[in-house]
């Protein structure tokens, strides 16, 4: 019988080859028809074997079976005998009906049908699903309204407006499961991270029990034609115990992770990046500072058009226009051979590469009387629309940038982590007085942190020491990972790093403990108008 399934699963692989060959990316994206590579479904049934009771018999569900890769693992991986029922649901006849030729003469029955229309049976105990990946702009309206409707009733949650068709597939199976049958499902990792994802987490810890979530590491891409980061999600359906534990892994194979950790329910709770898991340990939120209790971070100037606005020294002079409207700005990241970005006694950086920002708030009347080839210059960038893009357009002076100091220390947020260093972020140590557009974030000392330079000049440089010793995991843990390893870091998630070791070098902090109390504490003493106060009203350039 083996050998039958071992021929069998052959035959699927050329069949889904020939059947992929037969569909354009376009097609094969609006149905999310991408089929699991045969060892990542047989390790995903093995990993299944470990969850059921050791003569359990199967009752089988693939919500969405394409060419029934699942059901082939689940053949090789149980014996028959176990095996009591095996169904799956596909909406594209053009997978359905050669895989019902194919499997015709085994257990599994297909069904040719939209899942998300079908009336719920409360009989499978083993529910593995590879769901497709549409995402909630392709879901029309009526649609998405039924999905959210249907979704609750199945589960007991209202997802988001947000969330892909994945997400619902996961709910409305709820319906499908036996009390204590287990789901295996393999989704993007996104959801442990997003807005929309809230419901989900919510769903998965009070709906039911959920057991383990293995994440791959991004930078094996498990699907070669489908770049996302995957995570397979294991639960049973039973209400959580208390004081239950989590499994979170990454890495390696979901039988053999690189590393793990157990993560109490208690804390995943409180947590919104549940990405975080297993690198990081779950922090005590009053107790552990993060870096927004040392900087205020802001994300770069979006100029509205780099090419127009941002100049080099040589065009400044050659049309003749005034300096006093350009302030010095970074070039991008791959301009900067080092970490630390000196300047010159007027402030500019010492770069090879010398960039400067057009920023005033004279109005195009002053301009045209005082500064007659910057007026040339504005009508130059008027006949090549410039003043019409989004951003211009929405300015109440097209050409004014927003307020932007510069910033002591600014962060590259955008990396690989597999970069040679291993550092996908760098955090940039500006001497400068260049502003920076939104390839960084920028990062302003708070008061605390101000006051505490003031009385140790060289805290700053220890700190920014101590920014580049942060773990790529300690700060991934906290950003976004997109598929093929590119990580990205909002302001947000920056601001919200574990910061325990800039703590440790500021005793004023120590000694206080809390960031708010002592917020308080600094700010009475400090001048209202500091160098830093990004919050400050825009300077009237001239
Ligand atoms: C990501 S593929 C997975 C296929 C297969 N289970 C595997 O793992 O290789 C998702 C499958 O679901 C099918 N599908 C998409 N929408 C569906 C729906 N509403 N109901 C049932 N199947 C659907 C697609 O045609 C596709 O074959």
């Amino acid at each position: 019988m083996k050998k039958l399934i071992q021929d069998l699963e052959e035959k699927r692989l050329a069949l889904q080859a020939d059947l992929d060959s037969k569909k354009t990316q376009a097609e094969r994206n609006r149905l999310g028809q991408f089929a699991t590579p045969t060892n990542l479904a047989t390790e995903i049934l093995e990993y299944a074997r470990t969850l059921l009771q050791e003569k359990e018999k199967v009752n089988f569900l693939d919500p969405a079976i394409g060419t029934g890769a699942f059901y082939s693992a689940l053949r090789r991986v149980f014996p028959d005998r176990r095996i009591a029922e095996a169904l799956g649901f596909e909406v594209d006849r053009h997978y359905e009906e050669p895989a019902n030729q194919l499997w015709a003469k085994t257990s599994l029955r297909i069904k040719l049908a939209d899942f998300t229309k079908e009336e719920p049976s409360p009989r499978f105990n083993l529910i593995i699903c590879n769901p497709p990946y549409v995402r909630h702009h392709h879901l029309h309206n009526g649609n998405k309204l039924r999905l959210q409707s249907q979704t609750y009733q199945a589960c007991g949650v209202k997802f988001s407006g947000l969330a892909g068709l994945y997400c619902h597939f996961l709910g409305l199976s709820h319906a499908w499961m036996t009390d204590g049958g287990i789901a295996g499902w393999l989704i993007p990792s996104e959801f442990m991270d997003v807005n929309y994802g809230r419901a989900v987490k919510h769903y998965l810890l009070e709906k039911v029990t959920l057991l383990h979530i293995h994440r791959f590491d991004p930078s094996d891409v498990q699907f070669s034609d489908a770049l996302v980061s995957s995570a397979i999600v294991w639960f049973r359906k039973s209400i959580p115990p208390r004081d239950h534990f989590v499994e979170f892994s990454l890495g390696g194979t979901l039988l053999a992770p690189r590393e793990t950790r157990e993560v109490p329910v208690s804390a995943l709770i409180h947590e919104s990046k549940w990405t975080r898991f297993p690198v990081s340990d779950v922090r005590t939120k009053a107790a552990t500072p993060v870096l927004s209790d040392f900087f205020k971070i802001k994300r770069g100037l979006a100029t509205g058009d780099n090419d127009f606005f941002i100049l080099n020294a040589e065009e400044i002079k050659e049309r003749k226009l005034p300096t006093e409207v350009f302030r010095p700005i970074l070039p991008s990241p791959r301009y900067l051979p080092t970490n630390e970005v000196a300047a010159d006694s007027k402030g500019l950086p010492q770069l090879d590469r010398q960039l400067f920002l057009l920023d005033t708030h004279l109005t195009e009347e002053e301009i045209k009387r005082r500064f007659p080839s910057l007026y040339s210059y504005l009508q130059e960038g008027k006949s090549k629309k410039v003043n019409e893009r989004y951003l211009c357009n929405h300015r109440e002076i097209w050409y004014s940038q927003e307020n932007r100091p510069p910033a002591p220390i600014v962060c590259t947020y955008l990396g690989r982590g597999d970069t040679k260093s291993g550092r996908p972020f760098r955090f940039i140590l500006n001497r400068s007085n260049a502003t920076v557009a939104n390839v960084y974030l920028a990062m302003y000392p708070t008061d605390v942190l101000q006051n505490a330079m003031r009385a140790d000049p060289g805290l700053l440089h220890r700190i920014w020491e101590v920014l580049n010793e942060i773990t790529p995991g300690e700060l991934l843990g906290e950003g976004r990972v997109y598929g093929g390893g590119l990580h990205k870091l909002e302001p947000k998630e920056l601001a919200n790093v574990d910061a325990t070791a800039i703590a440790k070098l500021i005793p004023e902090f120590e000694a206080v403990g809390s960031s708010k109390q002592l917020g308080l504490f600094v700010e009475s003493k400090l001048p209202a108008n500091n160098a830093f106060n990004t919050d400050a009203p825009k300077r009237r350039a001239g």
